[in-house]
């Protein structure tokens, strides 16, 4: 089978990571893949569900029963859970924290992870998480881990959430930040790292463009 081209764009919590990877999947005509998106809709079914996100052996009986199907329609990725388009629903603030502590489970993270390795075999696409090219896909060509000011990531989620007609206090909103990276660097398996051979970017002071540039240039080098 032919090897499919894997770009791994790691970094926290509003580094900008799904925004820039959604235009270089664009740019290179190939598929973009929102690994946090499949821990925000475990998140939202233990929330649905009144299942504590850290009961491990409530989780592990719910992820037994439960069904994540990725599709693509024109590139662009929908996310199912047990058949029902949760895409939007997902991207309310408060599942962020539930994603982060149910991605500490095992189970969990083992599921995830398998589906994600099928999906990167399957074809070529830009992933965005936090372990893709520490733990996914070890053997990704190109790994970028981007990072910027916790204040200016603050800053950038405030204007998605408004965007998206979510009013937050960008204060709680900074806590919040620091508070999952914290989760994201601390568990035990597969934390947010950055893989010793990826490329760091600091976007605090770059355009979304000069960063999409930037990782362009670095992956037809
Ligand atoms: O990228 P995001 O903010 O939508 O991710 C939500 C949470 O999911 C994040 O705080 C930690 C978890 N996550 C993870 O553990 N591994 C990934 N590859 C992607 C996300």
């Amino acid at each position: 089978m032919k090897k499919t081209l894997n770009i791994a764009i790691d970094g926290p919590a509003g580094s900008g990571k799904s925004t820039v990877a959604k235009i270089v999947a664009k740019e290179l005509g190939i598929a973009y893949l929102d690994t946090g998106a499949m821990y925000r809709a475990l998140g939202l079914k233990s929330h649905s569900n009144n299942i504590s996100v850290f009961d491990e052996n409530a989780v592990g009986i719910m992820l037994e029963k439960t069904c994540i199907d990725i599709k693509y329609e024109d590139g662009i990725q929908r996310l199912f859970l047990d058949g029902v388009d949760v895409g939007l629903k997902i991207r309310e603030n408060h599942i962020s924290q539930l994603a982060s502590d149910i991605s500490k489970n095992h189970a969990v993270r083992l599921a995830m992870v398998e589906l994600q390795r099928k999906i990167a075999e399957e074809r070529d696409c830009v992933l965005d998480g936090r372990d893709i090219g520490s733990f996914v896909l070890p053997n990704a060509k190109h790994k970028i881990f981007l990072t910027a000011s916790i204040d200016e990531r603050a800053k950038r989620r405030h204007k998605e959430l408004l965007s998206r007609g979510e009013t937050v206090d960008i204060n709680n909103l900074k806590q919040d930040i620091a508070k999952r990276d914290d989760n994201d660097m601390m568990r035990d398996f597969a934390p947010l790292i950055k893989a010793p051979d990826a490329i760091e970017v600091d976007t605090t002071t770059m355009t979304i463009e000069e960063v999409v540039n930037h990782i362009l240039n670095q992956i037809k080098g």
